[in-house]
């Protein structure tokens, strides 16, 4: 080279005005952005989101009608909710959404369930499976009990060109339904490759995480209210700490009005928004001393299942930097050891910085996330914080979010005439097919797709349940 010193030179100074707090303001927008309003014939806006209806405009891209699905409208529109829970599509049989996706990786999926007054069905009477491409995302699943909207929340990764939510009824007797799908391209940098798995003897790297289908239990802004997806660049609520904090003895709760320094290669506004890092609760030494305390939120889980847990923090509290040093512990063992909050951030106060922790759930009920002093935490000076927390279930050895069931078994529950399964024959049957289904999928996926999602749900029950 030439002219090495210049060519670094200006190196250097790209690399240092991307390093500098200018930052982006970018708004996100995803390359697969699906939004259904089930069973309704027009479009339904949600804080400036449109839901497309399924009945509306007959644009040409209809797939095969089921005859099994219905569309229904609610009897008497709920007061103050938002129009997509007015309507649902009603499924009698095994009946599939297919959603094209242009650009492979996470997906944040969301179904929206909300029980109709309805004179045709009695929704009490819903019970039904739910499966995202090869994960049960719901099994047993009923409906009936739903009194408040409930939004159940997914992060898929997706490799193949489509992604496919299938809904099957429990029995024939029963019917499953779904009021609102989201099928959305997560931003590149929301899950990771790697966190670290915490367990009581040591810590060590978990590696393959993003392609781990995840849950979103819990989202939680410490001390702060709740966020809505108005606020949330990403559609997220997050709610408010009180419920699971266990003690607020010796602690304090903190609101911070100034700017939140995003940074390059730091935690973005997709991964946390400034609403949830601009509070925090914090320990303070007032004194000499360094208060013999911790703070700890706990979450109640169902054990079986690995979760990730995504603590945020950010420096709104400390009036200089190079003050802040705590210890952040998972189920009572040290998951990080005198955390740095300066160094973390380059150096920079109100800039936010996440880590993320894998647990083993297996025997668990609870899940407790905790910060306090460590032996750095300098007197006079803030000795632990936390912004918010995030707590995700993690897909079990047989790919499901919700019990010790495969996909492929669960789509052969659905009964075929004389099929009768023999138990033990059961996992063996999960694995061939799926190593199977894989080489199959390859097949049929390269055939190609005109239309984004399909505009109906299409009739399973007599194609994937064929055997
Ligand atoms: C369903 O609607 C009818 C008529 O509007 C009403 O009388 C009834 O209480 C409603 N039932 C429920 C469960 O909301
Ligand atoms: C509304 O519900 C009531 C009672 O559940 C029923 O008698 C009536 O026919 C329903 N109306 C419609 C339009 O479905
Ligand atoms: C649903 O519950 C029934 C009865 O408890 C059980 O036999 C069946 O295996 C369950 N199905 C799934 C998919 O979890
Ligand atoms: C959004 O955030 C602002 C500022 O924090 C708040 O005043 C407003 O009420 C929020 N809006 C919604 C719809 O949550
Ligand atoms: C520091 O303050 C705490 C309460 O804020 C008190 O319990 C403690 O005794 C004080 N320590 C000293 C050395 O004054
Ligand atoms: C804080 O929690 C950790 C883990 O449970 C524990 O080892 C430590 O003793 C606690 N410290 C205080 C002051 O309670
Ligand atoms: C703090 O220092 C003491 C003494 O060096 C050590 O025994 C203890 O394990 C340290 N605590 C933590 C949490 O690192
Ligand atoms: C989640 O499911 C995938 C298969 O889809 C499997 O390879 C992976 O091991 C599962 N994760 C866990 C933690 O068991």
């Amino acid at each position: 080279m030439e002219f090495p010193y210049r060519t670094y030179l200006i190196l250097f100074l790209v690399l240092s005005l991307s390093t500098l707090p200018a930052l982006s303001y970018t708004v996100f927008s995803p390359v697969d952005n699906y939004l259904v309003d089930c069973g309704s014939d027009d479009d339904s806006t949600v804080d400036n989101r449109r839901f497309v209806g399924e009945e509306s405009s007959n644009s040409g891209s209809l797939v095969s009608h089921s005859d099994g699905s219905i569309p229904v409208r609610n009897n008497n529109s709920f007061v103050n909710s938002s129009p997509i829970y007015d309507t649902a599509r009603v499924f009698t049989r095994p009946s599939k959404y297919e959603f094209e996706i242009r650009d492979k990786g996470t997906h944040m999926v969301r179904l929206h369930f909300q029980t109709l007054n309805s004179s045709k069905f009695d929704f009490f009477n819903a019970q039904f499976h739910v499966l995202v491409n090869d994960h049960v995302v719901l099994s047993n699943f009923s409906g009936g009990n739903i009194v408040i909207p409930r939004v159940n929340d997914y992060l898929i990764w997706v490799s193949s060109e489509k992604l496919v939510i299938t809904f099957i009824p429990a029995k024939p007797s029963k019917f499953a339904f779904v009021n609102a799908i989201e099928v959305i391209s997560a931003p590149k940098d929301l899950v990771p490759n790697t966190a670290q798995l915490v367990t009581s003897e040591k810590i060590v790297n978990f590696d393959g995480l993003e392609k781990q289908a995840l849950e979103v239990v819990y989202r939680v802004n410490v001390a702060g209210p709740k966020v809505t997806q108005f606020n949330d660049t990403l559609w997220r609520t997050w709610v408010p700490d009180n419920e699971y904090l266990e003690s607020s003895f010796g602690s304090k709760s903190l609101y911070f009005g100034g700017r939140i320094k995003y940074q390059k290669g730091g935690a973005s506004r997709e991964v946390c928004p400034d609403n949830v890092y601009n509070t925090a609760r914090v320990i303070q030494s007032t004194n000499d001393s360094i208060p013999n305390v911790n703070i700890t939120w706990t979450f109640p889980v169902v054990g079986g299942y690995k979760y990730l847990v995504r603590m945020h923090f950010c420096d709104i509290a400390s009036i200089s930097i190079g003050l802040l040093y705590f210890n952040v512990y998972v189920n009572g063992n040290l998951a990080y050891k005198d955390l740095d909050m300066s160094s973390v951030t380059n150096y920079m106060l109100a800039s936010p910085f996440y880590a993320d922790f894998v647990v083993d759930g297996d025997d668990l009920s609870v899940l407790t996330v905790s910060v306090g002093p460590s032996n750095k935490s300098l007197a006079h000076t803030i000795v632990g914080i936390l912004n918010g927390v995030e707590i995700m279930k993690m897909n079990n050895s047989m790919g499901s979010l919700d019990g010790m069931v495969c996909a492929d078994w669960v789509s052969r529950s659905w009964p075929r005439g004389n099929v009768g399964v023999l138990f033990p024959l059961v996992f063996a049957v999960c694995l061939l097919l799926g190593i199977s289904m894989v080489v199959q999928r390859k097949l049929i996926w390269n055939e190609g797709y005109s239309f984004g999602w399909s505009k109906l749900p299409v009739d399973v029950s007599e194609t994937s349940v064929k055997h």
